[in-house]
Formats: structure tokens, C-alpha cells, sequence
């Protein structure tokens, strides 16, 4: 299988690339989960996991991926793994859907890196036969809730509260992008 996802260059003139997972990612996987899970940001990870997390985690991808369960991919800028984006596939009632999750490094945020992977992501699905992409956001996650939109996705609702970050209860938002109607 070839590796290559699709190349580019970002807004601000990086070169970045895409490809899918292989074994040997996992350093670079675990490097990154310490700096998101450091950073506090927008996602579950509230802390760095620990390495028998991290290694559990990795594994069980690399077989979903295998599975064809999930499809990740890897973005590098610069040749450094600046973060990632994966659709898994639903199960039993819910094989027809696939959940979104993506992240990059602060360092390498607003300059299109996101929307890219979030393209690459939804042709993915389409190829993998999915029928529905469903994600949910923080309600103050302003940056990633307008990527969303401006790729199409709409708003299904709020769970007030749902999330606790930073000492406050918010609100998350769960987003739906149909890719067959029919
Ligand atoms: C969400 C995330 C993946 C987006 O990736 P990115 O590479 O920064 O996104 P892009 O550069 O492609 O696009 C950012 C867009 O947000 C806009 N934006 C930036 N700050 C904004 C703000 N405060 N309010 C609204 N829009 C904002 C930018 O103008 C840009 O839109 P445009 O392309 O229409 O001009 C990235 O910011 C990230 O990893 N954040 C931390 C983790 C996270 O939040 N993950 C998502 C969990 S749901």
C-alpha cells in the first residue's frame, strides 16, 4: 500500500505531508500525547499518558487500522510529526458512521494544516463506504468549530456542561456531516 497520504505546502510556506500509520511511529505518537496532554487544550487527553497507556493506545490503532476499523493519518511539517486526525468506524446499528478526532501541535496550527486533514479525512470515509461523520467539540472551541462548519458540518445540539475543563462545566457540541443521503 502506498504510504503517501497527499503533500502540500501550508499558508505560512511549510512543507507538510500526509501519510497513514506504520509501526515504527510510535516515539513520535507518544512525544506528541505528552505536549496535547501537557498543553490542556480542546480534547479528552487532560494529562500525558503513561507509556504502557500510550503503548496500549498504539497498538490497539495499528490493528484498527489493519482491521480497516479506523483510518488515521500523520501529518509532518518539516519532517516533524506535527499531529494527527483518525475516523473510527462504528459498531453493531452504528457500522454505517464514523467518529472524528484531530489535533495538531500548537506550533503548527492556523495555517490550514487542519482543514487539509480534515478533507483527506472525509474522502477516506467516503472511499471506506461510510454514510455519516459525527464529531463533538468543546462549546469555546471556536477555531476548530469553524473549520467544521466551513467543511459542511451542522449542529445536531449542546450537552450543557458535558465537559469539566479548567475548573468550569461547558458545553459540547455534537456535529454531523452526512456523506450519502440516499
Ligand atoms: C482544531 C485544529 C485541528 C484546527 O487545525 P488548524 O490547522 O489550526 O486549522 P486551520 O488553520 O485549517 O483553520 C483554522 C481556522 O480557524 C479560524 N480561526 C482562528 N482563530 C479563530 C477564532 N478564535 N474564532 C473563529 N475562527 C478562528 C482561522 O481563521 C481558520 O479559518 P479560515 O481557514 O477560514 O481562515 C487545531 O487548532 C488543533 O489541533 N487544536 C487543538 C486540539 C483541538 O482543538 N482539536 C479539536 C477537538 S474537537
Amino acid at each position: 500500500m502506498n504510504k503517501l497520504v497527499k503533500s502540500f505546502r501550508s499558508k505560512k510556506g511549510n512543507d507538510v505531508v500526509f501519510r497513514y500509520p506504520e509501526a515504527s511511529d510510535y516515539a513520535d505518537m507518544y512525544a506528541f500525547a505528552c505536549d496535547i496532554g501537557s498543553e490542556d487544550t480542546f480534547v479528552s487527553l487532560a494529562a500525558p499518558p503513561t507509556e504502557k497507556e500510550e503503548r496500549d493506545f498504539f497498538t490497539s490503532m495499528l490493528e484498527s487500522v489493519e482491521k480497516k476499523e479506523s483510518i488515521y493519518i500523520m501529518a509532518y511539517v518539516g519532517g516533524m510529526f506535527a499531529g494527527n486526525a483518525r475516523v473510527n468506524r462504528g459498531k453493531g446499528r452504528h457500522e454505517h458512521s464514523g467518529s472524528i478526532g484531530i489535533s495538531l501541535r500548537a506550533a503548527f496550527r492556523d495555517e490550514g494544516i487542519g482543514t487539509e486533514l480534515m478533507k483527506s479525512l472525509i474522502d477516506e470515509a467516503r472511499d471506506m463506504g461510510l454514510r455519516l461523520l459525527t464529531l463533538t467539540c468543546f462549546e469555546t472551541n471556536a477555531p476548530a468549530l469553524h473549520v467544521y462548519e466551513k467543511l459542511g458540518f451542522q449542529k445536531a445540539g449542546v450537552t450543557p456542561g458535558a465537559i469539566s475543563y479548567k475548573g468550569q462545566y461547558i458545553g459540547e457540541v455534537h456535529l454531523y456531516l452526512p456523506l450519502i443521503t440516499d
